[in-house]
């Protein structure tokens, strides 16, 4: 059966610096992260076709930039957007914005940022990248948090209300093998 991975980028310098948003490119971490990525595929696909989906964002792209396989950038893979709270953390958003920060905590799915997006809102741009997915044989897709979340989701009919808060650690790939009767957990998920 054919399978779908899922990883984040490896950390970025906004990563470090505790922002969000933004398209800031790897730290030394991330970098040691896409070096180790090809050997990691490898070993698990072996000489089967594999083709890398990335967002437009560098950090996605400096990720898969090592991986001997087509690739292909999805502007719909980019990064929630947070609007004027982009570039900053979450200690400054909630005293520049202690009212949206509560109702982000209240309803985190709905929670639209002033200018930007909220988890509907990247479910819906996702839908397009979902139907392209379930058409395709191996797909590895280097993301963000906000939309791997998104996607794991759907794969493994996670309800709404606990969508944003699933657990995507940086440089882990999550393997999974869509069955006919929906899809398995994953087999392994590779930590480095
Ligand atoms: O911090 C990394 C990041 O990808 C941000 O760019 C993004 O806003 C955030 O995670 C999404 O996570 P949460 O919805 O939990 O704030």
């Amino acid at each position: 059966p054919r399978s779908v991975y899922l990883s984040r980028h490896g950390e970025s310098q906004y990563n470090l610096e505790g922002k969000i948003g933004g398209d800031a490119p790897l730290s030394e971490r991330g970098q040691m992260y896409a070096q180790a990525l090809p050997s990691l595929v490898k070993d698990n696909i072996g000489d089967a076709p594999l083709t890398v989906w990335t967002s437009t964002l560098q950090r996605t792209i400096q990720t898969a930039e090592r991986l001997p396989y087509p690739k292909l950038t999805w502007k719909s893979l980019d990064e929630l957007d947070a609007g004027v709270c982009d570039g900053m953390t979450y200690d400054e958003i909630e005293k520049a914005y202690p009212d949206d920060f509560a109702s982000r905590d209240d309803d985190k799915f709905n929670y639209r940022y002033r200018g930007g997006e909220s988890y509907r809102d990247v479910v819906l741009r996702l839908e397009p990248v979902i139907m392209e997915l379930e058409r395709q044989e191996n797909i590895l897709i280097i993301g963000h948090q906000a939309i791997i979340r998104c996607l794991y989701a759907y794969f493994h009919n996670i309800p709404q209300s606990d969508l944003p808060y699933i657990k995507i650690p940086l440089h882990t790939v999550i393997k999974l093998t869509p069955m006919a009767y929906g899809y398995t957990l994953p087999i392994d998920a590779v930590d480095t």
